[in-house]
């Protein structure tokens, strides 16, 4: 995983570049690099190590431009070094690329430039992106811009894999050039000028309207101005959405670190989450799905698929759908769903769980599902993400930018969604049970439960001292034990959690 970060405007790129940059490198942080169009052509500062050490070395250079990419690497191909970091140049210096994602099929490819007189000086995937945009650019008599465009394509039709790239070339000095297929991407959109990221957070506090790129979607970003074209290189118009999200949930206030301060912000996002989907006294209410009984009685199986936490919090919801609406439900890991030709008939409800919305597994394993014709949710906590927009039907976590690598608000808001999920279900195929309503009245009590605990941190604290050391934990379901703990902590009657 890596991250990028763009900028076309009329300030000068680097500090908005690096700023970006420190917000993507829990994405990677091997090595980092920009590259921005200055007067004499295109200047590209790269090096190993962190954000902060490539930061030194941009303030000797001076540089003035006001356009430039930025990259923050996770090294896949090729180990942490100066010549293996983003951007990486062609052969003339006239392109520069950064690049997320992985190209499966460089060896080959390189193998390809090499024969036609192309050197390579990393040991990256990347490096072949610019030398075969520049391969096929030259081909072209013109050498306009709809001729670099086509370059691209060219180049992405050889491509197997992943990418999200953004392009600078030193024959268009006003513009970018980019491209996404299974790796994240957004367009921010500001007043005579235009930001690109690997995800939101990094650029929210320069603009709060975003283009959302599909797979194989190209876009020119020029000040004023974002073009917009597909496969065939016809020009089309896409809208902006507004993400409500607050900039001060992308910054790390009092707190010491991005982790601590989502914990505390548990309470907050999970009342959102909550929301006006569920109330005590009436049925909870899903709007965005709108099932019928006769929809839920037929579905012959579910399929709850996602990632890492994801895949934990999915667990979750297996019980209630099993237990209360007699639906048989598998938890899969997207990684091996995807490879393993899950049995999928049109009957079948498939949930898709990703805070980010854009795991290339989670999607991948999304886009069986609807290939073989089943109904498909997808939770997410960014709103326009991949996932949702390749699904049947999306319901989102209300829990804002989840920055801290390690998932804790992201988590919690994904249970208790779930878990309001399953109610849904059980509501409308008519199920009687009275654990339902008491289900009900303890996801409503969590964020002031939540709070309580928050108020005291000592214990957990001293807690986490003392296991801070240990190599490995071991957590041993000792179901009655732990209940009756769980029971005293939250004061819960004891019947409800027995019967769980
Ligand atoms: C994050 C974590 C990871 C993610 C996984 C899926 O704390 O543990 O395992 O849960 O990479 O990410 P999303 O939910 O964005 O699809």
């Amino acid at each position: 995983m890596c991250g990028i970060v763009g900028y076309v405007g009329r300030k000068n790129a680097e500090p908005i570049l690096i700023n970006g940059l420190l917000r993507l490198e829990y994405r990677g942080y091997d090595s980092a690099g920009i590259a921005t169009i200055e007067e004499d052509g295109i200047k590209v500062v790269k090096n190993k190590g962190r954000v902060a050490s490539l930061l030194e070395i941009t303030e000797k250079n001076n540089l003035k431009g006001t356009i430039g990419i930025g990259h923050t690497r996770w090294a896949t191909h090729g180990k942490p070094s100066a010549e293996n970091s983003h951007p990486h140049m062609d052969n003339k210096n006239t392109i520069a690329v950064v690049h997320n994602g992985i190209i499966e099929n460089y060896i080959e490819l390189r193998k390809f430039l090499e024969e036609n007189g192309y050197k390579f000086l990393s040991q990256t995937d990347t490096e072949v992106i610019p030398n075969l945009i520049n391969y096929f650019y030259e081909k072209t008599p013109k050498r306009g811009k709809e001729d670099f465009l086509n370059a691209m394509k060219e180049t992405v039709l050889k491509l197997k894999g992943s990418f999200a790239i953004e392009v600078l070339s030193k024959d268009f000095m006003d513009e970018m050039f980019v491209v996404r297929k299974d790796s994240p991407m957004v367009i921010g959109k500001g007043t005579d000028e235009n930001y690109i990221s690997s995800d939101i957070p990094a650029i929210l506090s320069f603009t709060k309207d975003f283009f959302l790129l599909n797979d194989l979607e190209f876009a020119i970003l020029s000040r004023n101005e974002v073009e917009f074209y597909d496969m065939n290189l016809n020009r089309f118009e896409k809208q902006a959405k507004n993400i409500a999200w607050d900039m001060s949930s992308a910054e790390k206030g009092n707190f010491e670190d991005f982790m601590l301060k989502e914990i505390f912000e548990q309470p907050k996002s999970i009342r959102e989450t909550i929301g006006a989907r569920l109330s005590a006294d009436s049925k909870c209410s899903l709007d965005e799905i709108n099932f019928t009984k006769e929809y839920l009685e037929s579905v012959d199986r579910v399929y709850i698929v996602a990632c890492g936490t994801a895949m934990h919090a999915g667990m979750t919801v297996k019980k209630i759908l099993e237990e209360f609406c007699k639906l048989q439900t598998e938890v899969d890991i997207a990684s091996e769903f995807r490879y393993r030709n899950p049995l999928i008939t049109k009957n079948t409800l498939c949930i898709y769980i990703s805070q980010s919305g854009e795991t290339a597994d989670t999607i991948a394993a999304l886009k069986i599902a609807r290939e073989k014709g089943a109904k498909t949710i997808a939770i997410s906590n960014v709103i326009g993400s991949s996932i949702t927009r390749e699904a049947d039907f999306s319901l989102y976590t209300h829990a804002g930018p989840e920055i801290a690598v390690a998932s804790t608000k992201a988590y919690t808001s994904q249970i208790i969604l779930l878990s309001i999920l399953g109610i849904y279900f059980a509501e409308i195929l008519g199920v009687q049970d009275e654990r339902l309503e008491i289900l009900k009245r303890e996801i409503l009590e969590v964020p002031t439960k939540i709070e309580e605990i928050l108020k005291n941190t000592e214990n957990i604290k001293s807690f986490a001292k003392r296991i801070s050391g240990e190599k490995d934990v071991f957590f041993i379901r000792t179901w009655y034990r732990l209940c009756s703990c769980i029971r005293r902590f939250f004061k819960i009657e004891r019947n409800f959690l027995y019967s769980f």
